[in-house]
């Protein structure tokens, strides 16, 4: 049966507009931290190969499923899931899928916005330490490597740890990113978000590209490209032995596609009919997989070039990324170009997070203009304050460790939580939204548009010009997607939790 929509939604002005707000939230913190190292750490090559498996036959059919679930089902995430649900015969508990999502998002958004507040917190160190050498030396002093007046390295990659131990400079960079997030969102899909992608993601390709090329120009290229694509055999199936390529492969394909979280679902619902989702979402998971790929160019040549060990996660980012910016000419206005794209990749993805409660906080198409315009502003205004008061909570568990992956497990205001077993709020929030809630989510999106909505309406959605196309996209949705997550959810809550 066809699902009419009564009532009016914002809608992206085109198909431009979507496909720019989509790799907006696509890229972020995930493509320029993790993918990198884990591809060079888990394979190199065969890597890339396993990864580009994952993104294509596991989160493109995934991604166009989220899509035609938004925008068939109309109004808000949870709505448009409850509506199909019921056009179809199913049930209407089909909505807690909504609820994951939501709650994954909301969740992950609350600690994401933190540490897009540490990287600001660099750009605004790295302008202060320009505006110093320039004060020194003349314009000459452009030229000078960042940190050129700390003493040692244990001194620049000390600066993270001091951050890390003052809650209050954490809490105001994470208020002014939350605050921003804040406005852009209280305008709306197209005067908010879509304008915030058309401005700021070009200025982010710029800047990527531009970072990557001087990279491989004055680093050590070819040690960069051995570490990222040299086919290590041994490594590959060590991974595979121990079942991290699932994770490593399929996971990350799942967050770095923004999957699971009903935010494409929600991207979906202000998408035209005109646009066709295959071709959109092929070309988001094109940029997205090039994005991540290039952030590894532009990352580990001035690694290797000054003889550093790269390290995973953050710990690259604050650890030997800092030393290297430390050595080359120019240091600290290629950094600062650095963590203006990382602001900016992390930008667009925070909007995008924050887009799915908002949307819910609107109500559905069956309340009146006015009313979904008032809720939408005042519960956009609430959710920003909930996620800076839980941002609060995130900055004040902050106790400097050692450089690694894990910075938020000292302080434990909660005590031992069952789950999650010794691991603070954010751990706890990180684990339970990326290793449970993101593959619940992708799992129950896969079933119901492969087995609840029917095969007339989602061939209807989707368009293919080929039927051959459209059987190719049901058998990847009905079989192998539900496989591939739901190993990874057993994955999550039997075996992570026990890892590290
Ligand atoms: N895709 C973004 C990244 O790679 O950083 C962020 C993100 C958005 C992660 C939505 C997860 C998610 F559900």
């Amino acid at each position: 049966m066809a699902v009419s929509r009564s009532g009016k939604d914002e809608s992206w002005s085109g198909r431009a507009a979507f496909i720019l707000a989509a790799v907006g939230s696509a890229v972020g913190i995930g493509n320029l931290v993790r993918f990198p190292y884990v591809a060079g750490e888990s394979g190199g090559g065969l890597f890339v190969i396993a990864y580009l498996l994952a993104v294509f036959a596991i989160g493109l059919p995934v991604l166009m499923a989220e899509l035609f679930i938004g925008r068939r089902g109309g109004g808000t995430p949870i709505a448009a899931i409850v509506r199909l649900a019921k056009a179809d015969g199913a049930s209407p508990a089909w909505g807690i899928m909504g609820w994951i999502g939501m709650l994954a998002s909301f969740g992950i958004v609350t600690f994401y916005s933190v540490i897009a507040g540490w990287l600001l917190y660099y750009a605004w160190v790295m302008v202060g330490d320009i505006a110093g050498n320039i004060g020194a030396s003349g314009l000459a002093g452009l030229a000078a490597p960042a940190f050129a007046s700390v003493g040692d390295s244990t001194e620049i990659t000390g600066i993270f740890g001091e951050l890390l131990s003052n809650p209050g400079k954490m809490i105001l960079f994470h208020g002014i990113f939350i605050a921003v997030s804040t406005i852009i969102v209280t305008r709306g899909v197209k005067g908010g978000i879509e304008k915030a992608a058309t401005w700021l993601m070009p200025v982010f390709f710029f800047l990527l590209v531009a970072l990557a090329v001087i990279s491989l120009t004055v680093g050590d290229a070819g040690a960069a490209l051995a570490f990222l694509f040299q086919p290590d055999f041994q490594a590959l199936a060590r991974d595979i032995a121990d079942g991290s390529i699932l994770v490593n492969a399929v996971g990350q394909a799942f967050f770095s596609l923004s999957l699971g979280s009903v935010l494409m679902l929600t991207y979906g619902i202000y998408l035209s009919r005109e646009t066709s989702i295959p071709g959109a979402a092929t070309t988001v998971a094109f940029a997205d997989t090039g994005v991540a790929m290039i952030a590894g160019l532009a990352v580990f040549p001035v690694v290797f070039q000054f003889g550093l060990e790269p390290a995973g996660g953050l710990g690259l980012i604050f650890g030997p990324l800092l030393l290297a910016f430390n050595q080359m000419p120019f240091g600290a206005l290629f950094g600062l170009a650095f963590f203006i794209m990382a602001v900016f990749a992390a930008l667009t993805s925070a909007i995008s997070l924050f887009e799915v409660p908002a949307a819910w906080a609107k109500g559905d198409i069956t309340l009146d203009e006015a009313t979904r315009n008032k809720r939408r502003l005042i519960g956009t205004i609430l959710i920003g304050l909930a996620i800076f008061v839980i941002g609060v909570f995130h900055a004040l568990s902050q106790v400097p460790v050692e450089a690694g992956d894990n910075f938020f497990n000292t302080w434990q205001p909660f005590g031992t939580l069952p789950v999650i077993g010794d691991r603070t709020l954010l751990d706890a929030i990180d684990g339970l939204t990326g290793n449970v809630l993101l593959p619940l989510g992708g799992f129950l999106a896969a079933v119901f548009a492969g087995y609840v909505v029917t095969q007339s309406a989602s061939r209807e959605e989707l368009g293919f010009k080929q039927e051959k196309h459209y059987q190719r996209w049901r058998f990847l949705i009905r079989y192998v997607c539900p496989a591939v997550v739901g190993l990874i959810l057993v994955y999550g809550i039997a075996i992570a939790p026990f890892l590290n």
